[in-house]
């Protein structure tokens, strides 16, 4: 899924996240130097890279908190990995500013201790953000043969016929997600006619906008569960269930799907 947060299509996110990484190791290194050297000229560089890492961190989490809220999909395990990250990189962070206040050689022992298991939680943090970038593809933007460029579009909370494209907006196999007040909607060119479907794979939520839509078939792109488009029949798991389905009128040039 794209993300919200980007530049040019790509992430924020991932652009900031190497600063703080950097500096709150940094950190536990160089006072890690002072106590077994003796010199204090480590001690100064560590509290130095650490007010450096609380404050990037704090800076790499704003774009991350919008991607939480706005590119993560919903009701999926994504996004209790999402909320994971977020907690444990929030905990870490007053870890350190803690350590921070803390800085007087009296309490050095103490301060490499709650520093020790900041680092900690700092490589739990990057595990969970590796598996939601390269696992559950948050902030991927899609460029598979033919897909055309992620399109995606707001309506107001609406009942019954609701105007979602011109009839020759997407190519064949190209998909649009349309949030219709709380709903998450697919519509899809199959090449004989438009669908529209559910973006929740009943699996483990991932969104289908995100996947590969081929033949009437579209792929998840989480674990690969397939389903077709018009009748929402799974066609492959690890999915067990069908995808809901929305019915679809073109009329003069504009697509219609009745919510
Ligand atoms: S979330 Fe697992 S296949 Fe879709």
């Amino acid at each position: 899924m794209r993300s919200k947060a980007n530049i040019k299509g790509h992430p924020i996110h991932p652009i900031l996240i190497p600063f703080p990484i950097a500096f709150l190791i940094g950190t536990l290194i160089f006072d890690i130097l002072r106590v077994t050297t003796g010199n204090t000229s480590y001690w100064q560089t560590g509290s130095y890279l650490e007010i450096a890492g609380i404050i990037t961190a704090l800076i790499a989490a704003i774009p991350g908190v919008i991607d939480y809220f706005g590119t993560v999909p919903p009701e999926s395990s994504g996004k209790k990995r999402a909320a994971t990250h977020g907690l444990v990189n929030l905990t870490l962070v007053v870890v350190f500013a803690i350590a921070y206040t803390l800085r007087d050689d009296s309490s050095v022992g103490l301060i490499i201790a709650l520093e020790s298991v900041g680092t900690i939680m700092l490589f739990i943090s990057g595990w969970l953000g590796g598996t939601l970038a390269y696992r559950n593809q948050i902030g991927v933007d899609i460029r598979y043969a033919g897909a055309g460029k992620w399109n995606e579009a707001h309506i107001a909370d609406s009942s019954g016929l609701i105007e979602v494209a011109a009839a020759d907006e997407l190519k064949t196999d190209q998909m649009k997600l349309v949030h219709v007040g709380e709903k998450r909607i697919v519509l899809g060119n199959t090449g004989k006619g438009y669908v529209a479907f559910e973006d929740r794979c009943c699996h483990k939520g991932g969104s289908l906008a995100g996947g590969a839509m081929i033949c009437g078939t579209v792929q998840c792109p989480w674990h690969g569960s397939q389903f077709d488009c018009k009748t929402g029949a799974l066609k492959a798991g690890p999915a067990k269930d069908n995808i809901a389905v929305y019915p679809v009128q073109e009329k003069d040039g504009v697509v219609y799907i009745s919510v």
